[in-house]
This record gives structure tokens, sequence and C-alpha cells, in this order.
């Protein structure tokens, strides 16, 4: 491509991105593509200056105000800051310093670069008259009724007393979105089904372009102060940093980071300081921006172009990248959780090749509206998985009708480690694998929680072998483990000295690792003999621990009456809610599950089963009730479930015996005989406001 084709290709792209950007409030593409972008154009004009022009990107610094706006011409003009992204950026520009000004070691006031939305304030005799954003850099926007919203921005300066009142003020700084208001606004527009904000700039971006100041109010927007703009009636101290102190004491808010440094090696000390606290700030940076500290050097210095040459941003590797979306995968955890991951287009994102990206589960797929083909953001922030963050919507590959090239991603129905269905538990996003017996993804883990000390309590069958046997190949499922023998152990551990690069076999070691699978065995053995309680806490049901292992196993006697058992009898067990009913129903439905009980069962392991005992416990212990006439909320089944689980007996007919009669719509006989009888009746209210009272139902 020849030179003036790529600089209009580039100008397009930036153009584009600056519309998203600005005038739509929907970014299209990350800041680090965009720089480049900007990097790449403003090489290619300046080896190319026939081709500059006024219209070009290079030569403005920021979009156009909306013409919703009043338009506010900048007393002092708001600047920009050049960047630097490589230590030696920033040894050139102290550098310049050094050379201009003679000093050696110049001090520098150290400042995060926050991530928001520049602004301007003007107060005159210390009250606030005039707020606007910094637009082109010479006129920008009035945007006074929403700043006036944002608390930490003061309606009047606290001039300290003895000191006079500034007649004129103008104090800059950045407008930000703290990181858990942004966490929180988009968990709000999640749930109403709104349009969640890329990123926390965009949440003060747009919000302070919010024509309805009503609506800035309810999104909790913060500022820091960095700078001044026009001053009048107030001697201005010495130093930026000392400046900066002053505007704190007007009430102004001050980043806490700001600090003083001196030359190269303070200055890149700093850098890498906020580095390591960048992920624990509560607001997002992109850099760390020095400047010069002494004002009278700063004016010796000057300016070139739009940009101060006494002061310089330090930005931190870009966390998000755009790449291609080559596939979605699907993995299965250790403890069954199914989760979509992306399959990308290698990319370097913050100094680290990355190829795939988590997507987290079926819900945000949905939010993301990603397909296979799309161009996507992947962000990386520390040590956190990198994530698909959105997709550029406008490079989604197109059929020729104009409709989606690729189908949109449906996730399995069955898990793709061991084929058991899937399931997701309401109110959750994560869909899970329910073979958790017999899911080769879940294998180790159940094993080891299966052998555990409160489970099947496998004497000398730690972590370390579990992961060797299953390597190995000599386990898959729990039940194996009662088919091992003494060649099988020794066999194994043959294996595993050979991969650890162990030389065994002398006769010691040998008589060693005989003891060792002699013990294992007997510990394997000892635990044939069991209480159907601990097997079933050995089973490893999520959500089902000792406590409702043994509710289960006193409430049913006997493993097959618990494997029979419907969703509702189950919910009429103590302590088993519907999350957990649907699990244990979920888990003995898969078939995969009941083959390893059979597999155990045939290979010796018995358990002690009792007759089922459904009584006493619960503030209803002793206590008869019978439920007659329709109920709204529920089944009567289902009411019954609940009273059972409270400890009372359901019975069908209203005697002598019985202690409580619910009587739901339309009682009929029931109710007259318990009115006979002078039986203590309650309506449908009453056994919900009951029921909700003992946490049964919401
Ligand atoms: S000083 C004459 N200090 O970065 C210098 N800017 O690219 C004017 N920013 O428009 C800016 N934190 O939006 C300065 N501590 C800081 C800053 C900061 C964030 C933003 C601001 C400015 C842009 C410059």
């Amino acid at each position: 491509m020849s030179a003036p084709d790529r600089i209009d290709e580039l100008r397009r792209l930036i153009a584009d991105a600056d519309h998203a950007y600005y005038q739509l409030d929907a970014p299209s593409v990350p800041d680090a593509e965009y720089d480049r972008w900007m990097r790449e154009l403003r090489e290619l004009e300046a080896t190319h200056p026939e081709f500059v022009t006024t219209d070009s990107p290079t030569q403005r610094v920021a979009g156009k105000p909306s013409s919703a706006f009043a338009e506010v011409r900048h007393a002092v003009p708001m600047l920009s800051l050049n960047n630097a992204f490589a230590d030696d950026e920033v040894a050139d520009f102290v550098r310049r310093i050094v050379e201009a000004t003679g000093e050696s070691e110049p001090a520098f006031s150290v400042e995060p670069k926050i991530d928001g939305l520049a602004i301007t304030l003007r107060y005159e005799h210390g009250v606030l008259v005039q707020g606007a954003t910094r637009g082109d850099g010479t006129t920008g926007e009035d945007v006074i009724a929403n700043l006036r919203t944002i608390r930490a921005i003061p309606l009047a300066l606290r001039v300290p007393a003895g000191l006079p009142v500034p007649e004129v003020l103008e104090v800059r700084g950045e407008v930000y979105m703290p990181k858990a208001a942004f966490e929180r606004f988009n968990e709000r527009a999640h749930a109403a089904g709104e349009k969640p904000l890329a990123n926390p700039r965009n949440g003060a971006a747009g919000s302070l372009r919010q024509l309805d100041s009503r609506i800035t109010a309810k999104r909790p927007l913060a500022f820091f102060a960095y700078g001044i703009g026009e001053v009048q009636g107030f001697g201005l101290p010495a130093t930026h940093s000392v400046l900066l102190k002053s505007l704190a004491g007007f009430g102004l808010p001050l980043a806490p980071e700001v600090d003083v440094a001196s030359g190269l090696d303070g200055v890149l000390a700093y850098y890498r300081r906020i580095g390591v606290a960048r992920e624990t700030l509560p607001y997002d940076i992109d850099g760390v921006v020095y400047k010069l500290d002494r004002r009278d050097l700063q004016e010796q210095m000057g300016f070139v172009a739009r940009a101060p040459r006494w002061a310089i941003a330090h930005k931190f590797p870009a966390q998000e990248e755009v790449t291609s979306l080559e596939g979605i995968d699907v993995q299965v955890g250790r403890t069954g959780a199914i989760t979509p991951v992306a399959r990308l287009k290698a990319v370097r994102v913050a100094g680290v090749v990355v190829t795939n990206a988590t997507l987290h589960n079926a819900d945000q797929i949905a939010r993301l509206d990603v397909r296979v083909g799309d161009t996507v953001v992947v962000r990386r922030a520390g040590d956190v998985i990198p994530e698909v963050a959105r997709i550029v919507p406008e490079r989604r590959p197109l059929a020729a009708d104009g409709s989606p090239l690729h189908p949109a991603f449906v996730m399995p129905t069955t898990c793709p480690e061991c084929g058991s269905a899937v399931e997701r538990a309401e109110g959750e996003s994560v869909m899970r694998c329910t073979g958790g017996l017999y899911c080769p993804a879940q294998r180790k883990q159940a094993l080891i929680h299966f052998a555990s000390r409160r489970a099947m309590d496998i004497e000398g069958l730690g972590e370390r072998f579990v992961e060797d046997l299953v390597d190995f190949g000599y386990v898959q499922t729990v039940a194996d483990l009662y088919r091992l023998t003494l060649d099988d152990l020794l066999a194994m551990k043959r294996r595993a000295d050979a991969r650890d690069g162990v030389t065994p076999e002398t006769v010691k070691q040998g008589k060693i690792a005989t003891r060792w699978a002699e013990n294992l065995l007997g510990g394997i053995d000892q635990s044939r003999n069991t209480a159907l309680e601990r097997l079933l806490f050995a089973l490893g049901i999520r959500d089902v621990g000792e406590a409702t292992a043994k509710q289960l196993a006193r409430w049913f006697g006997g493993l097959d009456a618990l494997i029979a058992a419907s969703v509702d009898e189950l919910l009429a067990v103590p302590d088993v809610g519907p999350v957990v009913s649907a699990r244990i129903h979920g888990f003995f439905a898969e078939a995969h599950n009941r083959e390893v009980i059979a597999a155990l069962r045939e290979r010796g392991v018995q358990w002690l089963e009792g007759p089922p005992q459904r009584t006493a416990e619960g503030p209803l212990a002793g206590k008869t009730v019978v439920l007659t006439g329709g109920l709204s909320a529920f089944s009567r089944d289902e009411a019954g479930a609940h009273l059972e689980a409270l400890g009372a007996k359901v019975a069908g007919s209203v005697s002598k015996k019985t202690s409580l009669v619910v009587a739901g719509e339309a009682a009929g006989s029931k109710l007259d005989k318990a009115r006979e009888l002078g039986i203590e009746v309650w309506d449908e209210a009453g056994l919900l406001d009951f029921l909700r009272a003992q946490g049964r139902i919401a």
C-alpha cells in the first residue's frame, strides 16, 4: 500500500473509532491499537509532510463538543501530555531537562495518570461558577450541572483561616468512576437487561455527557485535582508539588499516590512502585505522570505543539489487545464446572502471549454476543486469567445476505469429557457435569475426597498416590480402588520412581515399597465396611456435607430408597432445600454414577442400613398436620415436604390426634371437622409466614 493510501486508511479508522468513542460512548477498539494507529499516522505524516491536512486527527487533541452543551472557551488552554512507553524515552525526557536547566538531579512531582476525563473547574471568589470538559483543548463543553453532582468536587473552596480568597482559581483534574462503582453499575445493568459500560473511563465520560444531570447524579463519579488554569489574586507557590498541597488545602481531592521524586532513578522507581500497586488501587490508571517540580523551570522549558516539555506521561503496558476468535472450546474443571474457553489468534497482552481466554459461562457468552470469527478484545490484568472483554461488532464476518457468517455458540448439554448430563442449578450461572464419580476431569478430586478421613477414611491414600494411580491408569473411578492388587501397586511405584528419576530396587527399598503397598491395600480393605452416612458423604455430591449426608441416611435408611427418591421427597428432608434436592436427584439420575455405585457393591463395599427415621427433630416434632383445600404458592406435596422437614408427621385425615390443620382455598369437610374438634387451623398465609420464619422459603 502506498503512503498516501495508508494515511487515508489510518485517518478513516481513527475517525470511526473517535466517533464510536466520543459520540456514541461505545469504544470499538482498545487504546493500544488506537495508539498504534496514531503513532503510525504521525510517523507517516512526518516523513510525508506534503500529505498533512487540517482535518487529520493528528491536528486536534480530542473530539468536538456535542452541540447539546454550551461551549466554553478556556482562558488558559487545556494541554495534553506526551507519552513515553519505555524507560529510554523517559531517560531522553530527563536528559533534555537536565541540559536545558542545568539541574543535575531535577525534582519531579510524580502522580498517577488517572484514566478518566479531564475537566476544569472555575472558582470565582471561592465559589464554583463554571465547569467544562477539555474538548479540543481551546473550547470545551459546559457540564457544570453534571459536575455539581459529584460530591468530591467542592461547591465552594474551603479557604484556610487567615488566607485571602483567590479572585479566580481554575482547577484542572480528572473525573473518574471508581472500579467498585463500575462493577456495581454493570451488575445492575445486566440484571435490568441494559447495556453495560465497556470500562470505568467510559462510565465517567458517558455520565458527564448526560444531558439530564439527574442521571449523572446516580452514577458514583469522583475527582482528583492535578493542576491549574487561570489564576488571579492568589500567590502561586514555587513548586508544583506545593501547589497541589495548597489545592488540597482548599478542599480539592488529590490522589494519595502523589509524591516527589528526583532524577531518572527516582521517577523510574516510582513507576515500578505504582505498577505493583496498580491492581489494588480503587481506580483505573494507565500510567504515571512526571512533572518538573519547579515552576520557574517549567516556564523556562515551555511547550511544544500542545504539550509541555516539562512533563511526560509514562504509560503502563496495555492490558487490552485485539485479536480474532478462532474457536470456542469447553473445559471441565476438577469440580465439574464447565467453562467455555476462547481459542485466539496469538497476541501479546501486557508482555505475555495469550492464545486462550476465558469466556466464563453461557450468560457471559450471551452478554458479549460473541461468535467464532469475531474480532475480540482480550484483557489481562496482573495474575488474573485473560478474558474476552468485548467484541468489535463492526468487524464481524458476514455472509452475502448480511447475516453473521458463523452461528451463535451453544453450550453442550452433555459433558465433553464423559458424556454425562450437564445441569445448571437455579440461580447459578455455572453449568456442571453431573457425572462426579465417573468423569475423568473430576477423577482426582473425587478420589481424594472419597479417601479422606471423614469420608471412607482410607489410610495411606494421600493426594500424591491418587495422582499417580490416575496418571498411570490404575484407577478410573472410586470403585477401581477395590480391585487393586499388590502387583498393580508395585508396578505403579516402579513407574513413578522411573518418572521421578529415583533409582530404587535395592533390596531395602524394594521391601519398603512392598510394605507401603501392603499397608495401602490394608487401608482400602478396611474401608470396605462403613456407615451409610459416610458413604453418602464420600460420593462427593455437591453441597452434600457431613450433616446433610447424616440426615439423608437417617431419613431414607438405605441407599436404594435415596436413589429412588423424587425431588419433592428429598425436599422433605431437614436441611435439604430446593437446590440441594435438585443436585442429589441429578447425581443419582446420572446412570454413570449409579454404575460406579453398583461396582462398589460388587467389589465388596458394604454399609450399614437401617429403618427410615422420619420423626422427631424440628419445631413441629411430635405434631401431626393435615393439609386440605387448594394452595396457591405450591402443591400440597411440596407443602407437606416442608412440614415434614420441620419434624411434622403429615396425615390424610383429621382425628383427635391431629395437632394442626392447614386449610387452603375451598377447604371442605376436613376443615369443618377440625373446627368441631377445636383443632388449630392455619390459612395459607399463616403457613407461608411460618415457613418463612423457619427459613424454608424466601
Ligand atoms: S497533567 C499540561 N496530570 O492525561 C499537563 N494529566 O494526556 C496537562 N491525566 O488530559 C495534564 N492524570 O486527562 C495530568 N496527574 C495527571 C493526570 C493527567 C490523568 C490525563 C488528563 C490529561 C491527559 C493528558
